[in-house]
């Protein structure tokens, strides 16, 4: 007999999931919890951030799911709202309200409240129909503890705001507990990895400073803490959001594809083709994540055959091929028919400039007089699991204790359940 105890949910700018522990699991293991991917039925053990509404205006699906039926629709003049990174859209909006709108790939707009509430409703519904098939017992719903991870710079009116759309899919007030994300990250780091004997730093000695950096898609949030002697946390530094991560990667790549194709044919084919436009960029996600220091045979992506049908109905009297031959990627890229082949070393550059960018801001941050004694990182989000970045964090902070829990995707979405844990 299982019983459902605790369930974090986090929305991502990509990418949004759920954990959650169970009784029966807890007493077997308390550091275990599971999520959406451990159903094996996902290819990520989160879904994509993605809503679609029909043209009435009522919520259809949510994630992979929604991608799919977004992709269904491709040829047909229709009135359905699709919402991708809309996360991102509310990133700088200070005091999200009831009232915030928020507009759609084709700039329709809807309550960002309805936006938010129907994805988490519909994690909570893929969560009970998931964890019912899997379990023989009675899902008791009001013995559930939820928690939500909100970024540490949204303010108090956001945060309501994420408490009212929890309600409205019929998580009670009494029952929700929201956590600022890098304290569930810390929470999580502190149980996995306990004081470390024989190194010279260990993690979380009590007084020490450490630096929470959690690389996402959209956004990479720093803050500085201090572990207090009793355990508890001390912010010294508020999360600084810059709104860079892993979606960075996938504009330098577009970027080459623009340099050669040129930048209105590019524009042109992202709006008149978006289906096509979210099918290479999902292929560049799934080879992106196989881009390493250590890489050395080349990577194919697969080119929507729109991409340079725009580029022939624009420059008749161009080839792809030619205009390669004359650029600077003439050695390091082929376009054959519907598929480019780049360079290992080509792609590796598409990592540069976002490492850079976070390793200077970092370099800055360790300047300020009271973060000169850092000595210890904790690096999560799913951009963490990239090497290239690992690698170029590693490389720039040596001196540091450098901590990368091994599914750093996960890390605060797990540490989000341990948190919900301790108020029951
Ligand atoms: N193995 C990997 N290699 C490279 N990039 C990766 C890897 N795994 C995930 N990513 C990238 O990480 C990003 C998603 O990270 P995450 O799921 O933490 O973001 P998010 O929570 O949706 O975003 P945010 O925290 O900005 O709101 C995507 O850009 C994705 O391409
Ligand atoms: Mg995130």
């Amino acid at each position: 007999m299982s019983t459902l105890k605790v369930v974090a949910i986090d929305f991502g700018t990509t990418f949004s999931g759920y954990a959650y522990f169970s009784e029966h699991e807890y007493k077997r293991d308390p550091l275990k919890t599971s999520t959406n991917a451990d159903t094996g039925r996902l290819a990520s053990y989160k879904t994509s951030s993605c809503v679609l509404f029909d043209p009435t205006r009522n919520f259809h699906s949510f994630g992979y799911e929604a991608e799919e039926n977004y992709s269904a629709l491709k040829g047909k003049n229709h009135d359905w709202y699709y919402f991708r990174n809309f996360k991102m859209m509310v990133y700088d909006k200070m005091g999200l309200t009831r009232e915030t709108l928020i507009k759609d790939g084709k700039g329709k707009t809807m309550e960002a409240i309805t936006v938010f509430s129907s994805a988490i409703g519909y994690l909570k519904s893929h969560l009970f129909t998931n964890f019912k098939k899997q379990s023989t017992s009675i899902l008791d719903e009001s013995g559930i503890t939820w928690v939500l991870t909100v970024p540490a710079i949204w303010d108090d009116k956001s945060i309501q705001f994420m408490r009212e759309a929890a309600e409205k899919v019929g998580i009670c007030r009494e029952r929700l507990i929201l956590v600022l994300e890098p304290v569930a990250t810390t929470l999580y780091c502190k149980k996995r990895f306990p004081l470390q004997k024989g190194t010279s730093h260990n993690v979380f000695k009590s007084g020490e400073k450490y630096m929470v950096i959690d690389a996402g898609g959209g956004t990479t949030d720093i803050t500085v803490n201090e572990m207090r002697t009793d355990g508890s946390i001390r912010e010294l530094h508020k999360a600084s959001g810059c709104d860079w991560g892993g979606k960075n990667v996938d504009s330098s790549f577009i970027s080459v594809l623009a340099d050669i194709v040129g930048k209105d044919v590019m524009e042109n084919f992202s709006v008149i083709n978006d289906y096509d436009f979210l099918a290479l960029l999902n292929d560049f996600e799934m080879k992106k994540r196989t881009i390493s220091p250590d890489l050395n045979e080349s990577v194919t992506i697969k080119v929507p055959k729109s991409l340079p049908e725009t580029f022939s109905e624009r420059n008749p009297r161009s080839k792809i091929t030619d205009v390669i031959l004359n650029s600077k990627y003439k050695d390091q890229l082929t376009w054959i028919e519907h598929e480019i082949r780049m360079d290992a070393n080509l792609v590796k550059t598409l990592f540069d400039e976002i490492c850079m960018q976070i390793v200077d801001y970092l370099n800055d941050l360790f300047t300020v007089p009271a973060f000169t004694d850092v000595s210890c990182i904790l690096l999560v989000g799913g951009f963490a699991e990239s090497l290239m970045l690992q690698t170029a964090i590693k490389e720039a902070f040596e001196n540091k204790k450098i901590v990368i829990p091994k599914k750093a995707g996960l890390a605060m979405l797990k540490g989000a359940v341990y948190f919900g844990q301790q108020f029951r």
